[in-house]
């Protein structure tokens, strides 16, 4: 007998004009455009296998090894049963001798390679590998831009991790949200030399999470209301053009006021949620003076910061200047654990904390070790892959293996 099953990995995403709020709740229709970076899958990414049997009882996942109840009318439900009506559709209506796998349950068991504790956005890469698997079971001609609808019905920002390099979407107008989608800006292909060094923040407080922290700012903030109208159109145009001249000083500054006013309209919301914390004030201490010097020697920016919900920092830089980032930050937040020197910047031996020329030390305070509990530096990647059957999560049995 046949087995029906389907492997995929999907990056993650970090957005530079960032998403935050929805005119819909139910479809996740935003109030504004918004545009990420995919991050290299090599480094961070989600992996799922999905499964269809006609012996399996009910719909089931599997997150990181533990079942993880899917619940009726939910994100993940709604994700699952809009790919089996396109199976049923696209697929079976028309071959008559397809075989019903849109009348099958599955077994979906799903894996991140980062530690969801890390703060980093595990929503984003577990969609779309939610959705690229079951999409290739399901033998499914849809394009990612078709795909990136049902994303985002898991989770807004999924819906840009189904394409790799420089990814926008569209906050589309309809009331349908059939015009809401991911595109791509420019492949990975085109501007390669774009760094990310992710600064992961430790964090005791449980915060506000992205989902209702959002509908209480588009509730109360008056802010919002004028970044959506004013600010965000113009960014996106800019930032795409910034893209497309392989421009690092307009991305950079960009990249940087679009954090800034998601902070500020965070900060805006009755009552204020507040997602930066003082180390994440410090990083953006030191960014700005790295950049004050850079420009006074060279005439350009060399790095960008950016902030999601949590205080982790994202600081895209082009390649040329990862190493003295990565030296700027070990010397302000030193690390108990050695640096993963992917990129041979060292060559073998461990980081040595330092600053550039110039750089007035004043800026921040050095803090104790672990106030940065990692440092990863990763780069941008390319769009969902799919996997051979030996990179299965599912064993004979149809659970985790
Ligand atoms: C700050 O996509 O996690 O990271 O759609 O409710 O699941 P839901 O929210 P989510 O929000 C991400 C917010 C952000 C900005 C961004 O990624 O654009």
């Amino acid at each position: 007998m046949s087995v029906f099953q389907a492997t995929a990995s999907a990056p993650v995403n970090i957005a530079c004009i960032k998403y935050w709020g929805k005119r819909d709740t139910k479809l996740i229709l935003p109030t504004n455009s918004s545009l990420s970076v995919t991050l290299d899958q090599d480094h961070l990414r989600s992996t799922t296998t999905s499964r269809a049997d006609p012996s399996f009882k009910k719909d089931t996942l599997w997150l990181n090894g533990k079942d993880d109840p899917i619940k009726e009318g939910g994100r993940l439900a709604t994700c699952i049963n809009e790919l089996k009506r396109l199976r049923k559709v696209l697929v079976e209506d028309k071959d008559a001798s397809a075989p019903k796998l849109s009348t099958y349950a599955v077994h979906i068991a799903s894996y991140n390679n980062f530690p969801t504790a890390a703060g980093l956005a595990s929503s984003a890469s577990g969609f779309a590998a939610l959705v690229s698997s079951l999409a290739k079971l399901y033998e499914l001609p849809s394009t990612p831009s078709e795909l990136s609808l049902i994303a985002r019905q898991g989770s807004g920002s999924a819906c840009r991790s189904l394409f790799g390099g420089y990814v926008a979407w569209e906050m589309g107008t309809k009331a349908d949200g059939s015009d809401s989608y991911a595109v791509e800006v420019a492949p990975q292909s085109h501007w390669p030399e774009m760094h990310a060094v992710i600064c992961v923040v430790n964090d005791a407080k449980k915060g506000t999470s992205s989902t209702s922290g959002m509908q209480r700012t588009v509730e109360t903030s008056a802010l919002l209301q004028h970044r959506i109208k004013h600010v965000v159109p113009k960014r996106m145009a800019d930032i795409s053009a910034a893209i497309q001249a392989r421009d690092f000083d307009a991305f950079a500054q960009i990249t940087m006021a679009d954090s800034n006013q998601f902070h500020a309209v965070a900060l805006d919301t009755e009552p204020p949620i507040f997602y930066m914390n003082d180390v994440s004030k410090a990083i953006i201490a030191l960014i700005v003076e790295y950049n004050r010097v850079a420009l006074e020697k060279t005439g350009h920016l060399k790095a960008a910061y950016t902030y999601d919900a949590g205080p982790n920092a994202v600081i895209y830089t082009l390649q040329e200047n990862a190493k003295e980032i990565v030296e700027l930050i070990h010397k302000y937040f030193p690390q108990k654990e050695a640096f993963n020197d992917r990129f041979q910047l060292f060559g073998g031996e461990g980081v040595k904390g330092k600053v550039v020329e110039g750089f007035n030390e004043a800026v921040a305070q050095p803090h104790e070790v672990d106030a940065v509990k990692g440092i990863i530096h990763t780069k941008v990647g390319d769009g969902p892959r799919t996997l051979g059957a030996e990179e299965s999560l599912l064993n004979a049995e149809g659970t985790p293996k």
